[in-house]
């Protein structure tokens, strides 16, 4: 996947206007189980996540609050934190785009690049601007003249803004995203990126006046105008290495980045060419994940269809959380989750199943193995997981060591090991050490899918002891 000597990951910068939810759960998680994946096989990894700040949103969430926007952030940015925490997610860093140390440097950096290499011209424009989306539309986008997403009726707006000249790069970035130097996965995302370049690429407005927009980076040279977007969020990957101060951690880049396909071509081909224009290397790979929906519809208050994934936690752990989000939701197409659904997968898998299976190997070795089983040697992970893993095809991974699972089940029942140690104790006994090698190795390419579990599989088979329920049956 990466021919580097080390791997870095980014998700999202996700906006802090509403408490987290299962869709930035997902994304964190499947870098997460990629960022623990290189670390196991002794890979330098950085994993970056954090916020997208200057948002109006967080504005109008913090007045509808009565709270300033800084003190509305620390609680929200605090519950991103939590949700971290709660599910695993093992980031090296959580970037803010507000944090004037740390990212604002860069940003004025790269704002600068683009100017000097000619590529930021001023211009009148005219357009037609929702305040939900935060972006103008085109008529083409409107449904009986509102903004689709959020049936509101857009603004007319006339305004200075600064442009960025995205047609100039249209040939170069197609160049390299068919040649796979910029690798899109999945190809049906590749093809989209395609034809939307072959659509023809405008210049985009990369400010906005200050009057409009004053919570943001001001434009250097021109304090009248803010930073609007691209410049501002898309920036955030270098510079948390260090791009613009020092430049620390660049070594780390170029790297992975993984996003919905909601958010697509802003990182398919605005980034690409804002690096191209500031001669900075384009990412390795951009790995798109579909949406999740519930109950077939997009999760919303009102629809009353939201799965909470605090909720979930706190009720499932984190380990089954993990499992069903990376094995039950597909990572590349739109998948549709409910409460029941996870309730099934969880008894039928992990209460059965993977528990069920731990319990069963570890009692036999309780009892019948004079001491623990020496511990065994690394072996290499099985062809097949690694493949699946490399194709970012995680659900498959997952299915690969459930086939393991399910094959040492049939052993036990086929082979009766509790009857074998009775009639012949000494193969009993060899049947019981094999069972346990191989539970091990269950045990380890669980870590970076259920590192809580892996853990708890190793130190029972260290300690041959019989651990407490790992999934106790929900009914
Ligand atoms: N701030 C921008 C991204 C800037 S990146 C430089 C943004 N933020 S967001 O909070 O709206 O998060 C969007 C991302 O959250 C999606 O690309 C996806 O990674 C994740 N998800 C949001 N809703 C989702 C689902 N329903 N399902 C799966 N993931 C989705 O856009």
């Amino acid at each position: 996947m990466e021919n580097k000597k080390n791997f870095y990951i980014t998700t999202p910068i996700f906006y802090p206007n509403a408490n987290p939810h299962m869709g930035h759960a997902y994304s964190s998680l499947l870098c997460d189980v990629l960022a623990r994946y290189h670390r196991l096989l002794g890979v330098e990894t950085y994993f970056l996540t954090g916020t997208d700040e200057h948002t109006e949103k967080v504005v109008q969430a913090a007045m509808e609050r009565n709270q300033a926007a800084d003190e509305y952030l620390e609680v929200i940015v605090a519950r991103f934190k939590n949700l971290y925490a709660e599910l695993g997610i093992s980031y090296d860093q959580f970037i803010r785009t507000s944090d004037r140390t740390i990212h604002w440097p860069g940003a004025i950096e790269m704002w600068n690049r683009l100017f000097a290499a000619g590529d930021i011209y001023k211009a009148k424009y005219e357009g037609l601007y929702c305040v939900g989306c935060e972006s103008f539309l085109t008529e083409k986008d409107l449904v009986g003249g509102m903004c689709p997403d959020h049936s509101r009726v857009p603004e007319r707006v006339t305004e200075e803004n600064y442009f960025f000249r995205l047609s100039k790069y249209s040939d170069e970035i197609r160049k390299l995203i068919l040649s796979d130097t910029v690798q899109i996965f999945p190809a049906v995302r590749k093809n989209e990126t395609l034809a939307f370049i072959d659509g023809g690429l405008k210049d985009v407005s990369f400010s906005r006046p200050n009057e409009k927009m004053s919570w943001g980076i001001p434009v250097p040279g021109d304090p009248g105008q803010t930073m609007y977007i691209w410049v501002d969020a898309l920036t955030n990957y270098i510079t948390a290495l260090g791009f613009g101060r020092g430049e620390e951690n660049m070594r780390f880049w170029p790297g992975m980045h993984i996003i919905g396909k909601d958010i697509l071509r802003f990182h398919t081909i605005f980034w690409p060419a804002m690096l191209l224009s500031a001669k900075i290397q384009l990412p390795r790979t951009i790995l798109v994940h579909g949406l999740i929906t519930s109950e077939g519809k997009k999760m919303s208050k009102t629809l009353g269809n939201v799965i909470d994934p605090f909720e979930l936690l706190a009720e499932y752990g984190t380990d089954a959380v993990r499992y069903f989000l990376v094995r039950h939701v597909h990572p590349f197409e739109d998948s549709d989750i409910t409460k029941e659904s996870f309730k099934e997968a969880y008894n039928a898998n992990l209460a059965n199943g993977l528990g069920n299976l731990v319990a069963r190997v570890m009692k036999l070795a309780e009892d019948n193995l004079p001491a623990p089983v020496e511990r065994p040697a690394p072996k290499e992970f099985p062809e097949e997981y690694v493949k699946a893993i490399e194709a970012f095809e995680l659900n498959h991974a997952m299915d690969f060591i459930w086939n393991n699972v399910q094959k040492l089940d049939e052993r036990i029942t086929k082979e009766e090991p509790f009857k074998l140690i009775k009639s012949k104790p000494e193969a009993g006994r060899v049947l019981i050490a094999e069972l346990v090698v191989e539970l091990y190795q269950v045990g380890r390419m669980l870590n970076p899918f259920m590192p809580e579990t892996s853990k708890k599989i190793k130190e029972a088979i260290l300690a041959n002891k019989k651990p407490e329920t790992l999934f106790p049956r929900k009914d």
